[in-house]
């Protein structure tokens, strides 16, 4: 299922509204590919472009926290690791999807859990995590 924007996910800071808007546009692409399971390099593509987009944004999100001395720098830092957790272990089964001939009913069904599961995990992190720095971060570049 694809999730809509919601303009209450803004924090109110452009580079990391638009960063945040650009991973939910990648997420939604990767679940629409999965409607064509068998163009793997579709899948595999956007799988590698969400965790180059995702590690860019982490990193620029942890350092803006880092210079000002954000409060609960390190519980947002220790979200990101899981996500990034999570994100290694999609691109492990889709790599290892890709090397087969077919994807069955099965692969198709885990694949589509991972990526849920990823989709979920980030949207709790911008809702749980992410908003709360909405007052501290605004007009902090
Ligand atoms: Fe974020």
């Amino acid at each position: 299922m694809t999730i809509a924007w919601d303009n209450r996910f803004n924090i109110g800071h452009s580079t990391i509204d638009a960063e945040h808007k650009g991973l939910l546009i990648i997420i939604n692409s990767i679940e629409l590919a999965l409607k064509h399971p068998n163009d793997k390099e579709t899948l595999l593509y956007s799988i590698n472009l969400l965790y180059e987009m995702a590690m860019d944004h982490f990193r620029y999100e942890e350092a803006l926290l880092a210079k000002y001395t954000y409060q609960d720098m390190e519980q947002n830092s220790d979200g990101h690791k899981n996500l990034v957790i999570e994100l290694h272990q999609a691109i492990d089964e889709i790599r290892t999807m890709i090397k087969k001939t077919a994807i069955n009913t099965d692969d198709r069904l885990r694949l589509r859990e991972y990526v849920s599961s990823l989709a979920n995990g980030w949207l709790l992190h911008l809702i749980q995590e992410d908003l709360k720095m909405k007052d501290f971060i605004v007009g902090k570049y």
